[in-house]
């Protein structure tokens, strides 16, 4: 058997997501449409069960963190107010030659002139920003007063609403706000499967927290990432922590790690884990008028938050997940033959099949029947099971608040 180059090896991934109903290209019958992807019966699972586990992990397993779920659209506002509207944009060359739009820094340089990737013409415009944000109009008119965009990031819809969770959890600092859903970004060059989309989905946490504590939590909430990442199959020696430079980091953050992965295509980010400071908080304050202050009721101070947001994209984790699994070994076929055989081994919790129960003949009524109920039984048992763990561990949670309650009282 030989060991398939990085490129074969992304190609046949390509090919057995769609074989086996992971990943359609999306409206493939009219021909796709680029950057947009469907997924099929078992990466629907496998997606739905990465999603759950994050929600798992990062609100049901901790008293700390309350989740929301906001709009895709919002007023337009908010992205001024944000900076997306000015500055959430690529630098674009056009190619006068092949039409091609392309990234400037994807233009080749020989001997200081720039030329196009794609036919070497040196016939090129200026580099313009492009805007990501894909805009739209929201009721019947289409004019200036009613656009707005599909949102490039959850984060916001959690910085504006910040206030209004904060009052109905009554959660003290430091604690979170997190979501799950998706995000649209107009791609100049949608590439690497799903890796660069046009429509993804994001897991975001928005940690909120005093000052003093940004840098700390920063690292602290790497280092989780970096344990959900193996607790799902994605083995510590294939991540890769980044620090990103002084002139990469967005200019209102005051550090910020990329978690990367190796995928077949290079190694490239799977997560940021950014402390972007009192920067949103503070501009949404400034351009709605409206207090986004916290009162800390000890020390009687008001101030605005820091943050620190770890932010995973849904649609490049389950790509890492099905590259990790993705393996070939060698067995018979029916004949006795040695065959390649390609195998997905996901990490039991992610499986988008855990077990089945297959009965050995499938004309036998008695047997079918029989499969089935077992099928429904192990449902009850795993079932069973995590509601006896969760009893378990929430008995823990209230023997450990009742001892710190006792402290308390007896202090
Ligand atoms: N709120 C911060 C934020 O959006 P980002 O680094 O632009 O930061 C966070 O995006 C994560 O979202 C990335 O690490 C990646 O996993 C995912 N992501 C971003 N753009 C994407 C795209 N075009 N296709 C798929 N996933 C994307």
């Amino acid at each position: 058997m030989t060991t398939p180059t990085d490129a074969q090896r992304m190609e046949k991934i390509v090919s057995l997501c769609k074989r086996r109903g992971f990943i359609f290209q999306s409206s493939e019958i009219y021909g796709g449409l680029n950057g947009l992807w469907d997924y099929g019966p078992l990466g629907v699972e496998l997606k739905r069960n990465l999603k759950n586990y994050w929600w798992r992990v990062m609100v049901h397993e901790r008293d700390d963190v309350v989740g929301m779920d906001g709009s895709i659209l919002m007023n337009r506002a908010v992205w001024k107010a944000s900076g997306h509207e000015d500055t959430f944009s690529d630098p674009m060359v056009d190619c006068r030659v092949c039409k091609a739009r392309l990234r400037a820094d994807q233009m080749i340089e020989k001997k200081g002139v720039r030329q196009c990737p794609n036919c070497g013409s040196k016939d090129l415009t200026e580099s313009r920003p492009f805007n990501l944000m894909f805009k739209t109009y929201v009721g019947a008119t289409e004019d200036e007063s009613s656009i707005t965009y599909l949102r490039p990031e959850t984060a916001q819809s959690i910085f504006v609403q910040f206030k209004n969770v904060l009052e109905v959890s009554r959660k003290k600092l430091p604690f979170g706000i997190a979501q799950i859903g998706k995000a649209f970004r107009n791609e100049i060059n949608p590439r690497n499967f799903t890796f660069r989309s046009r429509e993804f989905e994001q897991m975001e946490l928005e940690y909120f927290c005093r000052a003093e504590e940004g840098m700390r939590l920063l690292e602290y909430w790497k280092e989780q990432r970096l344990k959900f990442y193996e607790n799902i199959g994605i083995p510590r020696d294939t991540l890769h922590v980044k620090t990103v430079s002084d002139e990469e980091r967005a200019f209102y953050s005051t550090g910020t790690y990329d978690i990367e992965y190796d995928f077949p295509f290079g190694r490239q980010e799977l997560e940021g884990v950014a402390y972007r400071t009192d920067y949103d908080l503070s501009q949404h304050q400034k351009a709605s008028g409206k207090s986004l202050e916290y009162f800390d009721e000890e020390t009687k101070q008001r101030f605005i938050p820091h943050v620190v947001e770890p932010s995973a994209g849904v649609d490049r984790t389950v790509l890492a997940l099905i590259c990790e699994a993705y393996s070939e070994d060698e067995a018979p076929d029916e004949k006795g033959k040695m065959e390649t055989r390609l195998v997905l081994r996901f990490h039991p919790r992610i499986a988008p099949i855990k077990c089945a129960v297959f009965p050995l003949l499938k004309n036998k009524e008695q047997l079918v029947a029989k499969a089935t109920m077992r099928v429904a039984r192990l449902d009850d048992v795993i079932g069973a099971r995590m509601k006896s763990a969760r009893r378990s561990a929430r008995r823990s949670i209230l023997k450990r608040s009742v001892r710190k309650t006792r402290a308390c009282a007896t202090r």
